[in-house]
């Protein structure tokens, strides 16, 4: 049977987004809406080897590259295990992880033997008290040392994700440049979308990818990178005097023509598209049928993935059902 795994429109799925756990240790003000924010309850989440069949099943359809996300993925008791496992999977080449890198400090060694060879940060800030406003009082030291210990690990590239917000941080896109310049690190700006802390969001707060290449450009030459295999969505740019930058624009320019992604959540739904609620449960399957039940399911979320997401005609933006710590980015 084919290992090409395709949808109505034709795209291939070589992406698997894993999301290992809905907690965080953050508490991000555009992602967790409030303090009584409900976790999902132990038995509902998948176990290791529970997932562990799940990417067996999607890696026999041709899926090759895993991300872990989480919630935060390093909250998750053993979790340098599960990446090994998962790495040792046949047909996955590359594992990576994305963080919001408060416990690097502590794991990037045992990531780094377990196979990750690169990881993408999440990091909106570089100044301490936004820092600490944006993410509910951590310490943006902390996570700087962090970096700069999976640095010297030897794990490369790191990638940092900014979520740029007007009247936020936006003032600081010169200065994450100067960052990625100065640091040998690739710093992706992404465009603020509607999901997650719906009130925190709104469309006059998006700074798009072309204001930002317009920002940078009056202080950097940039030249364009070719997309390479297993590439995500971002659009990437060397910096004259050495860095790299990145757009990721899922609003203003989508890329779900060339999607090549599929998710799945730590309760054991597939999601086919972050920006859409259609999600197909695999867990009942995983936990009482087998792997050709579970590829079963794996086609069907494919079978309802619609062929571009529909933010701009949505009537009201707080319609997802999950936040983004709920479904991994
Ligand atoms: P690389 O493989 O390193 O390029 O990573 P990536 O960009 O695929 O993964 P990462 O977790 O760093 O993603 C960055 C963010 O970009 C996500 O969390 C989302 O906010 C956004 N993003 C990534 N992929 C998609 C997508 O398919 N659709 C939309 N709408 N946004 C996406
Ligand atoms: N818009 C854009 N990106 C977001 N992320 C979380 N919420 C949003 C949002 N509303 C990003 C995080 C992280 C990644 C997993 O998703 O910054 O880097
Ligand atoms: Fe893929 Fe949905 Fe993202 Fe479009 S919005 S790129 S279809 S995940």
């Amino acid at each position: 049977m084919s290992k090409d795994l395709k949808d109505k429109f034709g795209r291939s799925y070589k992406y698997l987004r894993i999301s290992v756990t809905d907690r965080c240790n953050f508490k991000c003000k555009y992602c967790i809406p409030n303090d009584n924010f409900q976790y999902l309850s132990h038995n509902k989440i998948l176990s290791y080897e529970e997932m562990l069949l799940a990417v067996e099943a999607f890696s026999q359809l041709g899926v090759n590259k895993v991300r872990i996300t989480g919630g935060e993925p390093l909250v998750r008791k053993n979790i340098s295990f599960f990446l090994k496992k998962v790495k040792d999977i046949t047909g996955i080449r590359e594992v990576t992880l994305t963080t919001n890198g408060s416990f690097l400090h502590k794991f990037a060694k045992d990531i780094h033997e377990a196979g990750i060879n690169r990881i993408n940060v999440s990091l909106d800030s570089l100044r301490e008290d936004r820092y600490s406003y944006i993410t509910g009082g951590f310490d943006l030291k902390t996570i700087i040392n962090g970096i700069n210990i999976a640095k010297e690990e030897g794990i490369k590239p790191i990638k940092v994700n900014t979520v740029v917000i007007r009247g936020f941080n936006d003032d600081e896109i010169i200065d994450f440049c100067d960052f990625a310049s100065d640091n040998d690190i690739v710093v992706r700006f992404i465009e603020f979308m509607p999901i997650g802390n719906s009130a925190g969001w709104h469309k006059d707060n998006i700074i798009t990818g072309k204001e930002i290449i317009d920002i940078v450009s009056k202080k950097y030459n940039l030249e364009k990178v070719q997309k390479k295999t297993l590439d995500g969505p971002a659009k990437n740019f060397k910096l004259s005097g050495g860095g790299m930058i990145g757009v990721i624009t899922p609003i203003s320019q989508h890329f779900c023509s060339e999607c090549d992604k599929i998710r799945l959540t730590a309760d054991g739904k597939i999601r086919p598209c972050l920006l859409s609620d259609d999600e197909v449960d695999v867990r009942e399957v995983i936990r009482n049928g087998g792997i050709e039940d579970i590829k079963n399911k794996i086609r069907e979320s494919l079978n309802i993935k619609q062929e571009e997401h529909h933010l701009s005609n949505r009537s009201c933006r707080d319609l997802y059902k999950r936040t983004m710590s709920k479904i991994g980015g």
